[in-house]
């Protein structure tokens, strides 16, 4: 949660407030990961101080305070070499408020200003460690510790250098955090560090960078974190100096939560890993490790990042959601691109071929995520079930950790999440690569921790998705599992005619999701009925209980109105006596293997005067008559209509999401990616 932005600016000159607007623009990239207070931190107009602004709110509300009380004047001289630091915030510590916005500080004199992302878990010990020493605090945050243990250590060790109090600091702190530091006592430097959160670095240069390698540094006889909760003095750490590390003249970084945030600056960056330590000085950039393992590489490689500005820019649409609704014909083909052949019949899957011998001998297949993600797996097991012939669990991340879930050496573990920083999903992950399981990522950002952590994975490519509610990475993580289904099964002789009927029908997958996507009027129409009602049921089975489960999962994060996904199957077990005349009522009731079934549910729902929604097949006159107001959806292989009936569900909940008046694209409460446990 939060994301973090840090802008260097070393001998190109920039005025303050072209650093402010610098700030808002990268923190406005990062609010989907939390937005509800923000704050930066400058350096003061005679640099003898640090100035902070906060404020309760979006980004917007940052940008006006800005724009009122930090234009002209000093504010906009350049200056040759500055450090800014900014923060957009998702509560986990203390209400949302401007006390506890980051940046959080050291003292009265802004000694030392800090940016986090994660929870110091220890916070309350080296709270307590620290007022003992005289510290008071001003938040109810765990970042503020931080700040204040690096202004101790500094007091303590006034020759350490700056990266070497954050070092030490961090040896002190447990649990998840990405975290950016400015200091006024180290002008023009600024130090990043992370552990299970998150964060790049990006360069800026005029010329072409000299290497594509930081080369990484050692502190000598740092011991692993979490070792100590006394805060012994720590023996202080030399870099090794075989390695050179970058150094250009003129410079520009960028510290990030992700990549979209630095990308309208530069496409040159460099993912950090957990316990790396990033610290600029004198415009030269190096990384240092905290603790020293055998697989460490010896360098960090810069990735150039593939993605465009435009890809997160909003267009012509009212929402980054909308925009995301309406990209799918363009993304499921972007998720099949350079793996399905159609002409052919193969599918290649280049990031898991070379394990797909050891994937057929296991004993089960797991698929494991959060929130739409876990959905995905919901909405594919079936299919998996019957091409791999394996047994196939699906599991919501967070519960699998509570019930210490047996896992084994011959399991295949698939984690799939659209971020790829989802920490339950983390935490899962870490679990089951510890007991021996090959590890499957199936995640839609390169870089992402659950990408590097895997054994290997298919990365669904559905592009930037930057609405809080998952629309597109759905399909595609939904297509990615299809796909690796028919891999398994391509030697199965019993089994080509079913493969066949599949790849037919993905090849014409786009244009049916641009014939659902015109019913977007009416499904707008549908809406006006349903906006001011308190709930609504959603109810199907088979292939399309998952659509049922997803729906209601949009209805609830985006227009705050109740909803359940409701397996028709158990209707007469409970569900059933919710129904009257009033309550609104989704029906899913395609020309499938269990059409009958669907159609018993959707009796006995008129029959108690029930007067549903209809999603049906285009043409199915029988299933209509049943009620006046339906959605008639092009037909598809049984498997794949998850995916042409999941898309009224996203209309109808965006549509009555903007009828309430509710933020659709940042919905109260969530975050896109949720790095916390
Ligand atoms: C958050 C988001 C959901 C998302 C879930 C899993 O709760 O609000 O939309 O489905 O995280 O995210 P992931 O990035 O792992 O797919």
């Amino acid at each position: 949660m939060c994301g973090i932005f840090a802008y260097l600016n070393y001998l190109t000159p920039k005025s303050r407030q072209e650093v402010l607007d610098l700030l808002v623009t990268g923190l406005k990239r990062l609010e989907y990961r939390g937005y509800d207070s923000t704050g930066v931190a400058i350096d003061s107009p005679d640099n003898k101080n640090i100035v902070m602004v906060k404020r309760t709110g979006k980004v917007k509300v940052l940008e006006e305070a800005i724009q009122e009380h930090f234009s002209g004047g000093e504010y906009s001289k350049p200056v040759l070499t500055h450090v800014g630091i900014a923060h957009t915030r998702w509560a986990t510590h203390g209400v949302p408020c401007e006390r506890n916005s980051h940046p959080h500080r050291s003292d009265d004199g802004n000694g030392f200003v800090v940016v986090h992302n994660g929870i110091i878990t220890n916070y309350n010990d080296v709270k307590t460690f620290l007022a003992k020493r005289g510290y008071e605090f001003e938040s109810d945050t765990d970042t503020e510790v931080f700040a204040k243990l690096v202004h101790h250590l500094w007091k303590t060790h006034p020759t350490y250098s700056f990266r070497e109090l954050v070092e030490q600091a961090i040896l002190q702190v447990e649990g998840a955090f990405a975290i950016a530091v400015k200091s006024k006592y180290f002008p023009g430097e600024c130090v990043a560090s992370r552990r299970s959160s998150p964060l790049l670095v990006g360069i800026k240069t005029k010329t072409r960078l000299a290497t594509d390698h930081i080369p990484i540094l050692y502190g000598k006889d740092i011991r692993p974190h979490g070792q100590s909760r006394e805060l012994p003095v720590l023996p202080r750490s030399e870099s090794t100096s075989e390695f050179m590390p970058l150094e250009e003249k003129e410079v520009e970084y960028f510290f990030a939560s992700d990549a979209s945030a630095v990308i309208e600056h530069t496409n040159r960056v460099i993912y950090l890993e957990d316990d790396d330590v990033a610290a600029v000085r004198d415009g030269t950039l190096s990384i240092h490790r905290l603790k020293k393992s055998l697989d460490d590489p010896h360098a960090r490689e810069i990735t150039t990042l593939k993605m465009e500005i435009q890809q997160i820019m909003k267009g012509n649409y009212d929402y980054f959601m909308q925009k995301e609704i309406f990209e799918q014909p363009d993304s499921v083909v972007n998720t099949m691109r350079g793996r399905v052949r159609f002409d052919g019949n193969a599918i290649v899957l280049g990031g898991i071929k070379d394990y797909i011998p050891e994937i057929k001998r296991c004993r089960r297949l797991m698929l494991i995520g959060c929130g739409t993600s876990y959905h995905s797996a919901v909405a594919t097991r079936q299919l998996l079930e019957e091409l791999t012939e394996l047994p196939v669990m699906v599991e919501l991340a967070s519960d699998f950790l509570d019930r210490n879930t047996p896992i084994f050496r011959d399991d295949v573990c698939f984690f799939i999440s659209q971020s790829g920083e989802t920490a339950d999903t983390l935490m899962a992950l870490r679990y089951c690569k510890q007991r021996g399981a090959l590890i499957v990522g199936i995640t839609n950002t390169v870089g992402s921790s659950i990408c590097r952590e895997s054994h290997c994975g298919v990365h669904i490519n559905a592009g930037p998705e930057i609405g809080v509610a998952s629309t597109k990475a759905y399909t595609s993580q939904f297509i990615s599992l299809v796909m690796f289904a028919l891999v398994m099964s391509e030697d199965r002789l019993s089994l080509q005619q079913r493969r066949l009927e599949i790849l037919q029908a993905l090849s014409n997958l786009a244009d049916q999701i641009r014939a659902v996507l015109q019913l977007d009027s009416k499904v707008q129409e549908l809406a006006k009925d349903l906006y001011q009602h308190k709930s609504l049921l959603i109810m199907g089975r088979g292939y399309n209980f998952a659509t049922c489960l997803e729906g209601a999962l949009k209805v609830k994060e985006l227009t705050y109105m109740h909803s359940e996904g409701i397996m028709a199957g158990e209707l007469k077990h409970g569900p059933l006596a919710l129904v009257d005349d009033s309550m609104p009522v989704l029906m899913i009731v395609l020309r499938d293997p269990v059409y009958v079934k669907c159609m018993n549910a959707l009796q006995q729902v008129t029959s108690r005067k029930g007067c549903p929604i209809i999603i049906c097949e285009e043409g199915d006159e029988e299933t209509k008559a049943f009620s006046s107001r339906h959605l008639e959806i092009p037909r598809t292989v049984d498997c794949l209509q998850g995916i042409l009936t999941v898309i009224p569900m996203q209309l109808l909940s965006y549509h009555i999401a903007v009828l309430r008046g509710c933020d659709v694209d940042c919905p109260r409460n969530l975050a896109k990616s949720v790095t916390v446990e």
